[in-house]
């Protein structure tokens, strides 16, 4: 039966009906965000790689490019005068491989960045380097340009491994190339290592993980091997001619490697990166926000940005990026609209593959406690041992950490798993590859 409906001498002129005191500062202040800058060249490339990397370019493409993506920099809050400006808390120099371009490539681009936003004081600015394009007059360069955090690419210490993976460098190049860092006094590095390598044993592992630690990075990423479609890896797989360590061994190296990094003081602060608090305030401040879904502008071929409920991606040919640029036309290519359950899956996931998700944090974006939605997939979680919730945060245990991919399926609607129809396009998720 309906409820009997009566003429109420009561309007509203507005929804909701609570509203709270005025702080300017909050409420029409700058956003802190991010900003990602998008490198694409390397002189060769990885036989794992998917990223958007070119190999044999010429000076003169390369200042072609950079010329470019200065203009999408500098053009962006004109271009795009519905997104807020942002005050930047980190700046990330990645690609590729961004050490490649010159000092003056690379002081003239974080220039424009400066002239563009205003930059918060003491902003985190990475540049990733490989090994061979470490020297002391670039390392000296970034250094006075105001780069305070240098990322490098190692994989390995083992050379026949580099050598078969197409790594442009030996053990012997990394061990200079963080001699001259400390040398020009970086001391808040990364060192990135991948597991496996096809024919990696314990041995080889545990004296590549014993040797990065000898170097006394600020940072260690322990990366496992993802197969990616289009990558020479994954042409050897179909083939039956990639030879891997079965599921179990890579969890035996993972473990490994963290006891061995966690003995010498580093701590998690994602799934795959560890830091020394002696040696630096936190694993990277860009990675939390790319983690952690809060504002992030990237720019040059096929960098991704986010704000709030919208994600979106930049084309990825560099001629049609320049082109394109060139012409004055947005570079976006492809774009998500998130429902704010979306919204919500994603705080969870992505934040969990940062070890943690605070409930504090979760209540002020959405208005609704974590708990309220996801309180069945956390009791599960917790109950598989991969998961702690805490008073104030929910967070990986190391079991979680070691099967972080089979932590974030537990989010995962049927939807999710539902291919692309033929309007969309499926984007950033790997392949499931299975070597037992
Ligand atoms: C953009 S690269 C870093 C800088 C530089 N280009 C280099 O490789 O020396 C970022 C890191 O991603 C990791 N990576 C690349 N492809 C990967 C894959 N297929 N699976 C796991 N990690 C990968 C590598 O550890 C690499 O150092
Ligand atoms: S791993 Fe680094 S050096 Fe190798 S192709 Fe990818 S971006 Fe380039």
């Amino acid at each position: 039966m309906s409820a009997e409906l009566t003429k109420l001498r009561r309007s509203i002129h507005t929804y909701p009906f609570k509203y709270s005191p005025f702080q300017a500062d909050r409420f029409f202040g700058l956003q802190n965000g991010a900003l990602y800058v998008h490198i694409p060249f390397c002189s060769t490339k990885c036989h794992f790689c998917d990223f958007t990397v070119y190999v044999n370019k010429t000076d003169d493409m390369r200042e072609q490019y950079v010329q470019r993506l200065c203009t999408e920099i500098a053009r962006f809050p004109e271009q795009h005068p519905m997104f807020p400006r942002f005050k930047i808390d980190a700046i990330y120099f990645g690609g590729g491989t961004p050490g490649l371009l010159s000092s003056e490539q690379l002081i003239r681009i974080l220039q424009t960045c400066r002239q563009t936003y205003s930059i918060n004081p003491g902003c985190e600015i990475t540049i990733e380097f490989d090994p061979d394009s470490v020297s002391l007059e670039k390392a000296l360069a970034v250094k006075e340009a105001g780069f305070t955090r240098v990322s490098v690419g190692v994989q390995s210490f083992n050379d026949d491994l580099l050598k078969q993976s197409n790594r442009p460098h030996t053990a012997r190049s990394v061990h200079a190339a963080f001699e001259t860092l400390r040398k020009v006094g970086f001391t808040n590095t990364n060192l990135d290592l991948i597991y496996p390598l096809p024919g990696l044993t314990m041995d080889v592992w545990m004296d590549s993980v014993q040797q990065a630690l000898r170097l006394e990075p600020a940072c260690i990423s322990l990366y496992g091997l993802e197969v990616w479609p289009g990558t020479a890896f994954h042409n050897w797989l179909e083939k039956g001619k990639l030879k891997l360590p079965n599921a179990s061994t890579e969890v035996e190296m993972y473990t490994a490697a963290v006891d061995a990094l966690e003995s010498e003081g580093f701590v998690a602060r994602s799934t795959n990166g560890y830091v020394h608090p002696g040696r630096a305030e936190a694993y990277s401040r860009f990675l939390d926000y790319y983690w952690r879904t809060w504002p992030m502008l990237g720019f040059g071929v096929s960098s991704k940005s986010a704000y709030d409920d919208r994600l979106w991606a930049n084309v990825k040919g560099l001629k049609d990026y320049i082109q394109r640029v060139d012409a004055g036309e947005p570079v976006v290519d492809l774009v998500a609209y998130m429902s704010k359950a979306q919204e919500m899956r994603r705080v969870m996931i992505r934040g969990l593959k940062a070890c943690e998700v605070s409930k504090q944090e979760f209540l002020q974006r959405f208005g609704v406690e974590m708990e309220s939605v996801f309180g069945d997939i956390i009791g599960r979680l917790v109950a598989d041992g991969l998961l702690a919730n805490e008073d104030a945060r929910v967070c990986l245990t190391r079991k979680g950490r070691t099967f972080g991919t089979n932590v974030y399926e537990y989010f995962y609607t049927d939807e999710d798993r539902k291919p692309a129809t033929q309007n969309e396009v499926q984007f950033g998720i790997s392949h499931l590859v299975t070597t037992d």
